[in-house]
């Protein structure tokens, strides 16, 4: 059963803008997938439609194999507490410090002290902002705010990331570091999606890329090839020259002799959205 699939789905917001236009595609248990596309193409829309935060207009939105219009308002917390969401303007509480930040879903899940703690330190450490445990965000930089709404998206150990321009801060090196991360934890069986239109992580770390434009999806690209020369992946330096927008279907092409296939999809425990357990 995917984890997610959309069936023509269309959103169009009060104002009139056709955000999505009858987009459809299905993603499994255990995918990484980025979703990219030019800015105002869709990529938020799409993730908010998956968090819940808005409704399709037309079409269905399945998500852990619910159709998300069917689901009761009481059961969207269950929802989401399957999904690690990174937003792309962070949402962090300006007046708890950065531990607070990332230990509040935790407190939520009724967790001990000692547990909250060991899972937060380690989180921060793993994003190497353990420093910065008791600062709060206006004290921190952009790169380190969006590093705090990473870890506290990963320590509630999600079954989906939804992360919306993660690395949109963050230099070549930190971003290659946070898609590692990714990768890291998709290999134990976390289903990744990834908005982001930067082209060299796009290249670097060569994975099925939904295209969208405009509202449209025009490619669901699925690497397929191996290419020995490639097969260390992310780039240590960060690239010199800026190259001008790539087209779409000049990406498609960049990133078609680039890839290793995705790890299998791993069956994972999904905790249910009516508190059950259920294997997806
Ligand atoms: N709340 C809203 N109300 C009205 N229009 C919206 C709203 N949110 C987004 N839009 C419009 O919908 C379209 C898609 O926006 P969206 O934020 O999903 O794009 P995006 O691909 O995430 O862009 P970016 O790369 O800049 O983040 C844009 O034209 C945008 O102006
Ligand atoms: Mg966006």
């Amino acid at each position: 059963m995917p984890l997610v699939s959309l069936h023509q789905v269309h959103k169009r917001y009060p104002t009139g803008t056709e955000a999505l236009s009858g987009v459809s595609f299905s993603i499994e248990p255990g995918e990484f997938v980025f979703l990219s596309g030019p800015s105002g193409a869709g990529k938020s829309t799409l993730l908010r439609l998956l968090l819940h935060m808005e409704i399709a207009t037309k079409g269905d939105v399945l998500l852990f194999g619910r159709n998300l219009a069917a689901l009761s308002r009481s059961s969207v917390p269950y929802l989401r507490r399957n999904i690690g969401a990174i937003f792309q303007d962070f949402r962090l509480l300006p007046d708890r410090t950065v531990f607070e930040n990332v230990a509040v879903g935790l407190h939520i899940l009724g967790l001990s002290r000692k547990e909250i703690k060991q899972r937060v330190t380690n989180t921060l450490y793993d994003l190497s902002i353990d420093r910065y445990a008791q600062a709060f965000p206006s004290m921190l930089s952009g790169g380190e705010q969006q590093r705090v709404a990473i870890a506290r998206a990963l320590v509630m150990h999600p079954a989906l990331i939804l992360a919306d321009e993660p690395t949109g801060n963050l230099d070549w090196e930190l971003s290659n570091d946070i898609v590692r991360l990714f990768d890291d934890l998709n290999a134990k069986g976390t289903t990744v999606i990834m908005a982001t239109h930067d082209r060299f992580l796009l290249n670097a770390f060569p994975r099925r890329t939904l295209l969208l434009n405009k509202g449209f999806l025009i490619e669901d690209f699925q690497p397929s090839q191996t290419n020995d020369d490639e097969t260390e992946e992310g780039v240590d330096e960060e690239p010199k020259e800026v190259p001008p927008i790539i087209q779409p279907l000049d990406m498609t092409a960049a990133l078609r002799n680039l890839h290793t296939p995705p790890p299998l999809p791993k069956q994972q425990k999904i905790a249910g959205i009516d508190g059950e357990e259920v294997s997806s």
